[in-house]
């Protein structure tokens, strides 16, 4: 039986949260064995809104550790800068000349996003087709993401039905958007209705980071908002959302099922119980994944040859897709 492929990817961006951990990158780590794995650092995304070019230097090294360190194996999965393989960008530009605006305009994330800034750069327009160019260069089953890049995976399979119906049926491999049952949005502790963010992750009590110290993490969970009242139970409520986060993302790190989870916290005196306890098994997770982080971080050469292997190894399935489709549309290769 032939693997699936999966492609994933991660925006070096602000800082690395709960939210990223459990929506993605710990079923990038737990999938990789069973399947063909590409996972990118994007930092072209991220030049999409105005970066300090140091920090978004730095920013993607970081990042790349921390995967390193959640897991991810460079024996079993392509880890790689989206920048060091050039088919991503050249990709896109091909597929921005079949895609129609309107269907950019339509998204989501780029209505609210847009609304939030005086002026706009059309690279955050155009974010989902460098993303559409990510995924189907690689012929990619698969797109593990937490549900707030559902749409974007979406449309991805509609620019790829679209250049195989003007070019050649099945071409491109129409990509699956892969989200958890649970971890898919994970929201922030300080407001339960917003998810958690990386752009507002600097804000204190918001968000988990990957790098927080024990006492940050306590704190945080400590002042999460929750209810008036005192039951701890999986709920769809609105009034309930806080709790409904916390015991969330307590099952999504233990792995234990909702009944599980409620019946540890039958005998709990209150809110504050389940919060400590939350933040104990928090704290658990990440203690390992901060002391390879610091490992990985202080051998730098160590870093760039992994990160060097794995462009080595995207360039060689991107490289060819991305000549056979500029072929198809009509450009002439170099001899
Ligand atoms: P990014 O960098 O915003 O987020 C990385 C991953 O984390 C998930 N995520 C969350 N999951 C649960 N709860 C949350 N609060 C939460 N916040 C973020 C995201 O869904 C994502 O899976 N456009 C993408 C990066 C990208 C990509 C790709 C992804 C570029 N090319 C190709 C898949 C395939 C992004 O900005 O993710």
């Amino acid at each position: 039986m032939t693997k699936p492929i999966v492609f994933s990817g991660i925006q070096p961006t602000g800082n690395i949260h709960l939210g990223n951990y459990l929506g993605a990158v710990k079923n990038w780590v737990a999938g990789q064995a069973q399947k063909i794995n590409y996972f990118c650092v994007v930092d072209l995304h991220g030049l999409t809104v105005p970066q300090d070019p140091n920090d978004l230097r730095f920013q993607t090294r970081s990042l790349a550790a921390m995967l390193l360190a959640c897991g991810l194996d460079p024996n079993q999965c392509t880890l790689f800068i989206q920048s060091h393989v050039t088919a991503h960008a050249e990709a896109s530009w091909l597929l921005n000349c079949i895609t129609p605006l309107g269907w950019l305009q339509r998204m989501t994330q780029f209505k609210d996003k847009s609304a939030k800034q005086e002026s706009v750069l059309t690279g955050l327009l155009d974010y989902p087709v460098l993303m559409a160019g990510d995924i189907i260069l690689y012929d990619a089953n698969e797109v593990p993401v937490g549900d707030d890049q559902k749409q974007h995976v979406e449309l991805a399979r509609d620019i790829a039905q679209r250049f195989n119906s003007l070019y050649e049926e099945e071409f491109f491999i129409i990509p699956e958007p892969v989200i958890p049952e649970i971890g898919a949005r994970v929201m922030g502790l300080d407001d339960p209705t917003a998810k958690m963010s990386k752009s507002s992750a600097h804000i204190r009590g918001h968000a988990i980071r990957l790098l927080d110290e024990p006492k940050e993490i306590e704190r945080s969970f400590k002042r999460a908002v929750t209810d008036s009242g005192n039951e701890i139970q999986f709920s769809d409520a609105p009034e309930k959302a806080g709790v409904n986060n916390l015991l969330g993302i307590y099952k999504a790190l233990t792995g234990k099922s909702k009944a599980e989870c409620e019946a540890d916290f039958a005998q709990a005196r209150g809110y504050g119980d389940l919060k400590k306890r939350v933040a104990e098994v928090t704290i658990e997770t990440l203690a390992p994944i901060q002391n390879r982080y610091h490992r990985l971080m202080d051998d730098p050469t160590e870093l760039d040859r992994l990160l060097a292997q794995g462009a080595e190894q995207a360039r060689a399935i991107a490289t060819p897709k991305l000549d056979r489709m500029k072929e198809m549309m009509g450009l002439v290769l170099p001899n």
